[in-house]
């Protein structure tokens, strides 16, 4: 039986959560694949700050030296904006290393050509994590396009942005403070003009778009609002008319034309995105057959970006669509708040 050997690229918040599933949670992992996996590497910046890796893990700086090391079978990759990120993946993928990672900007950027070197190298690339972090969206999209219609898509896809507008509407925090408590929650980007600016959802929403509509719009006729200068005023103002503010990315599809959009918008109650608080995301989709659809849940944070990176690693190596029971009855409840207390 042939071990599958992992690399890791990035030890931040989602790069060390994966790292500690993976570590903590061996005979499951065995179990679903049927084989043994092994971290052989993990790609960090800074080769002098102490970390809680393994010995005989190489940790180095050098991604030509953990790429040659040994025959890695996956990179996952958690590391933010372009580049080096995009030329490790081209590198892995045309070596046939398959990917699964959570970088939006970067598939936002690049999804064709690295799907495309993928097809190259015969490596798969996945990318659940990198659209609602622990909502399977992706998969759940991939799914209904094979006979559904889907002309209307609104999703709230930014935690950082939710939780801010729910902190400040609820507990009435100033901006900058709910945006210092997400950045301290693990929700918010390196640089969280990404967020409150609308970026991370717009890469989102242009993820989205390669997937339904096998292509994305001309970015600059894309509108692109951020929540940055939105006020409790504002918020205090639209909630006695009943409504809701909220950071909507949005794309419609009607006689051949797409129209796409991220900004922030007022919802009346009853809207699908009227009650989604806090750090949750949520895509509410129409589908011709399916009808109307919502999937809900923790868009950002360490473990939800995990489950779902973990999810795609699993699905990489999963032998048949006869899924067996997968309950693993040798966990308990102290195993899960072990976890959780070690993030
Ligand atoms: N900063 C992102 C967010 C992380 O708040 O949604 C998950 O992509």
């Amino acid at each position: 039986m042939t071990t599958i050997k992992v690399a890791l690229l990035g030890f931040g918040t989602v790069g060390s959560s994966v790292y500690q599933i993976l570590q903590s949670q061996q005979s499951k992992f065995e179990r679903l694949i049927g084989r043994k996996v092994e971290i052989v590497g993990v790609l960090i910046q800074d080769e002098t700050k102490q970390r809680d890796i393994a010995d005989g893990i190489l940790v180095t700086s050098s991604f030509e030296e953990l790429i040659n090391v040994s025959d890695i079978d996956v990179i996952i990759e958690a590391i933010n904006g372009i580049e080096p990120g995009a030329g490790y993946l081209h590198k892995a993928l045309e070596k046939g290393v398959h990917v699964v990672t959570a970088n939006k900007e970067l598939l936002a950027h690049e999804g064709k050509s690295l799907r495309e070197t993928a097809d190259t190298g015969n490596a798969q690339l996945k990318y659940e994590a990198a659209v609602a972090g622990g909502v399977p969206i992706i998969g759940t999209l991939q799914q209904l396009l094979q006979v559904n219609y889907i002309s209307n898509v609104e999703a709230i896809l930014n935690g950082t942005s939710n939780y801010i507008l729910t902190e400040i509407a609820e507990n009435k925090v100033s901006f900058q403070e709910a945006l210092l408590t997400a950045q301290k929650l693990g929700y918010a980007e390196a640089d969280p003009g990404n967020d409150v600016d609308g970026w991370d959802a717009f890469y989102k929403l242009m993820i989205l778009s390669d997937l339904l509509l096998g292509d994305q719009p001309d970015w600059t006729q894309v509108t692109r609002r951020g929540i940055r200068g939105i006020t409790l005023a504002d918020i205090q103002a639209v909630e006695t008319a009943g409504w809701r503010i909220k950071h909507i990315a949005s794309l419609q599809f009607n006689k051949g034309k797409a129209q796409l959009r991220v900004e922030p918008r007022a919802v009346p109650q009853g809207h699908s995105l009227y009650e989604v608080a806090g750090v949750d995301n949520a895509v509410a989709i129409e589908g011709d057959l399916a009808g109307n659809l919502k999937l809900q849940g923790p868009g950002a944070g360490a473990l939800p970006t995990a489950s779902a990176i973990l999810e795609d690693f699993v699905q990489l190596y999963k032998k048949s669509d006869n899924r067996k029971p997968v309950i693993d009855t040798t966990f308990s409840a102290e195993d899960s708040n072990r976890l959780q207390d070690w993030l």
